[in-house]
């Protein structure tokens, strides 16, 4: 290879705007690939014209080596599923892990290789729009999550035919961005990087994501993109991963104004020696890195191991030996929105929902004795808001709206009235007056009101966890009717809603759950389906109060619930959250017995089983999270006060009964030393089983019996749960 072919490889261009893809693939984008000057598109897709595109590199240019085509396929290419944060409620990895799988089938169908998915960072702080792309607050988690979906995407090995390379990103301490205002500084500590930020990024790596991306942000003055110590250090020599770094978008350019480097050249010379090996449309590599090879060849040995990783990549997809294999229209026609995607769709959009409050059993409403229902809210119209961020080729016409999803479920008799009352895109509340009005005479009213589409994501940092005011201004106007109001929350962070929870007797929290929005949340208002979602991050009282994490180290002062001073606590608030993290009602209830363990006390490299018995007591069927919450009392730092380290979500019929087994090891206990090192101290450890963070229903605890070493982050090693013994 000339260095200007192997530099051609490190090249990724944008082959589209984001909403119009492909737009940019003219006749000089075709000469570029003919002279080997590009190794990657993203923002493209679509089998055919991939394939022309694809026919060039491999038949026209010299090396004839094939491109890698990338997109953001986050949750669902045209077969939309929930937002992943709604994905994380489920507690239950299977789902995301289907979901990623559709996600692959069909994105590989209309010719992408590659996907910038999962997203896995850790945010505590839900002003942060980016929230709504992973897995909420806690590392446990958030491993489990990015395991699953790996998993989905990659389909165990990248070589079987519908696999797409996966994407951990974006390392690291991306959802740290200070103040939650996006792209901004991380500035934590090296324990609360170790053992919060990237563990599911370790998961990932051990999972085998094929590549990992870096981030915008710096962490404590390191830019991700220049961080040799992180990518090269911690990544590559530690973990042992050794698959693709791509930058973020032009983010090898911004480490001039991150202020480390004085002009493209010497930021490009930064991000190859950190190990980047990609540059995402910022085309620093294809203009700046060659004179500073030529400058110092030395360098050279980076370039070529960068390229190496680059095209072991694509050998790993197969593209050496079949180029084309991705570009089978007929393929491509039968997997977008195929009856299979939909239907995996409303499995996991009704697994996403949380049942926040139900009041008087408002819930499940019972269809035949209703008479008339008022549908109240645009959000309940808005197919774009329940596609939610990154969308890839989803498109609004395809969603089962709220409002469509309600009225195909009731009977005929049933009067479905609709109105938009306020929108949450504006102050405009002339609307109000006619939607009150013709909900008056309805039996019961279903609020939908949140956030639409664009208030989260990328560059969707809020300054305020409220409802947008118009929609508070519908809420509080539509219960003074003083009728029967089901609430539906649209939303993709925690929000603050202190004043809708005293008002409405019922609320579900609905997140974006894409194209099958409707459906799902007509199973569950009308009973075909009991939620038993969870929080994957608690809700704050205010937005005062973030960041707020149920795992928070133990203080000298512990918050007191009566004591408003010398506490650590807000003097005008209760120390708890509106809602805690793991919290979700049913419309069952489960008694929790028996709780036993195999051991009092565990060395290194064994394990102890605790097992509990959990009862459908309630006479419905439903799913119950189960959940497993350690502590470690005393040990030469302050631990959290609670750490999850396993869950399982249940299947129970009425009155049915099972018992699950934890297995948990030493090594799950490890923290961060002070030395650098995981270490595992002696000592009791405690545990708790419970329904949330804030619901502990039975606790025990066991012995460490040796101090010793740990080699990875305690959060990322799964716990293993069997589920026996139902009647
Ligand atoms: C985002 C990435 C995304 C990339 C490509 C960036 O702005 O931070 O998450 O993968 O764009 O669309």
């Amino acid at each position: 290879m000339t260095l200007d072919e192997k530099l051609g490889q490190l090249v990724q261009r944008a082959g589209g705007r984001s909403k119009a893809l492909n737009s940019r693939l003219d006749d000089a984008e075709l000469d570029r690939v003919r002279a080997g000057s590009v190794g990657s598109y993203l923002h493209v897709a679509g089998a055919e014209p991939l394939a022309r595109l694809q026919k060039v590199a491999v038949e026209e240019s010299r090396l004839g080596i094939p491109l890698l085509f990338a997109m953001d396929v986050v949750h669902g290419y045209r077969t939309i599923f929930p937002v992943p944060l709604a994905m994380a409620a489920t507690f239950a990895p299977d789902a995301a892990e289907r979901a990623a799988r559709v996600a692959a089938e069909e994105a590989t169908s209309a010719g992408l290789h590659w996907t910038f998915a999962p997203m896995i960072d850790i945010a505590r702080d839900a002003r942060w729009g980016r929230i709504v792309e992973g897995a909420g607050e806690d590392p446990y988690l958030g491993a489990r999550m990015a395991v699953a979906q790996v998993g989905g995407y990659q389909g165990g090995n990248v070589l079987r035919p519908g696999s797409l390379m996966a994407t951990a990103k974006h390392f690291g301490a991306y959802g740290a961005a200070i103040g939650g205002r996006d792209y901004n500084s991380a500035d934590v500590s090296e324990r609360t990087l170790q053992e919060v930020y990237l563990p599911p990024f370790y998961a990932a790596a051990r999972a085998g994501a094929g590549s990992f991306m870096v981030a915008f942000n710096d962490i404590a003055g390191v830019p991700t993109t220049a961080n040799r110590e992180l990518l090269r250090g911690t990544l590559r020599e530690r973990w042992g991963w050794q698959g693709l770094m791509v930058s973020d978008w032009g983010s090898i350019g911004e480490l001039i104004n991150h202020g480390v480097a004085e002009d493209r050249r010497a930021a490009g010379v930064l991000a190859l020696d950190a190990s980047v090996d990609m540059d995402m449309v910022g085309g620093v590599f294809a203009d700046d890195l060659k004179a500073a090879i030529e400058k110092d060849p030395a360098r050279l040995k980076l370039l070529d191991e960068a390229v190496l990783r680059i095209l072991r990549a694509k050998e790993q997809l197969g593209l050496f030996d079949r180029p084309m294999a991705y570009h089978d229209t007929e393929r491509e026609a039968r997997e977008l929105l195929a009856p299979d995607h939909r239907e995996a769709a409303r499995a996991i959009a009704r697994q996403s929902i949380v049942l926040l409050k139900n009041e008087g059993k408002l819930l499940p409403l019972d269809a035949a004795k209703l008479r008339s229902v008022a549908v109240l809210g645009a959000l309940a119209t808005d197919g774009m808001s329940s596609l939610g961020s990154w969308r890839a080729q989803g498109k609004a016409e395809d969603v089962v709206t709220v409002l469509k999803g309600i009225t195909a479920a009731l009977p005929a008799r049933v009067k479905v009235v609709a109105a938009a009352g306020a929108d949450p895109r504006n102050q405009d509340l002339s609307g109000i007056p006619a939607a009150l009005k013709l909900a008056k005479s309805a039996d019961v009213i279903i609020l939908m009101i949140g956030e639409d589409y664009d208030l989260s994501g990328e560059a969707r940092s809020r300054s305020t966890l409220e409802l947008p005011p118009s929609q508070l201004e519908l809420a509080r106007r539509v219960f003074e009717l003083g009728k029967p109001v089901v609430v539906l929350l649209a939303n993709g962070r925690p929000l603050a809603i202190p004043e809708l929870t005293e008002k409405a007797p019922a609320i579900l929290e609905t997140w974006m759950l894409g194209v099958e929005a409707g459906n799902a949340v007509a199973d569950v208002l009308f009973g075909k389906y009991s939620p038993a979602g969870r929080l994957p991050a608690a809700f704050p009282r205010t937005t005062g109060a973030v960041p707020f994490y149920y795992s928070a180290n133990a203080t000298g002062r512990p918050a007191d619930p009566d004591l408003a001073k010398d506490t650590v606590r807000y003097h005008d608030l209760p120390i708890t959250p509106l809602f805690p993290f793991g919290h979700g009602l049913t419309y069952s209830e489960f008694r929790y017995s028996d709780l036993s363990q195999s051991t009092q006390s565990v060395n290194p490299g064994e394990r102890v089983d605790i097992s509990i018995t959990v009862e459908n007591s309630g006479g419905v069927p439903s799913d119950e999270v189960v959940q497993l919450y350690v502590r470690d009392p005393v040990a030469t730092i302050a631990r959290p006060v609670l750490e999850l380290r396993g869950f399982k979500r249940v299947e129970l019929g009425a009155g049915q009964h099972k018992r699950v087994t934890f297995s948990l090891t030493p090594e799950q206990l490890a923290f961060w030393s002070p030395k650098g090192q995981w270490l595992i101290e002696a000592g009791r450890i405690d545990f708790w089983i419970g329904a949330s963070a804030a619901d502990l229903r039975a606790n025990g605890s066991f012995e460490i019996t040796k101090t010793h070493t740990g080699s990875a982050p305690a959060a990322a090693l799964p716990t293993r749960v069997i589920v026996s013994g139902s009647n």
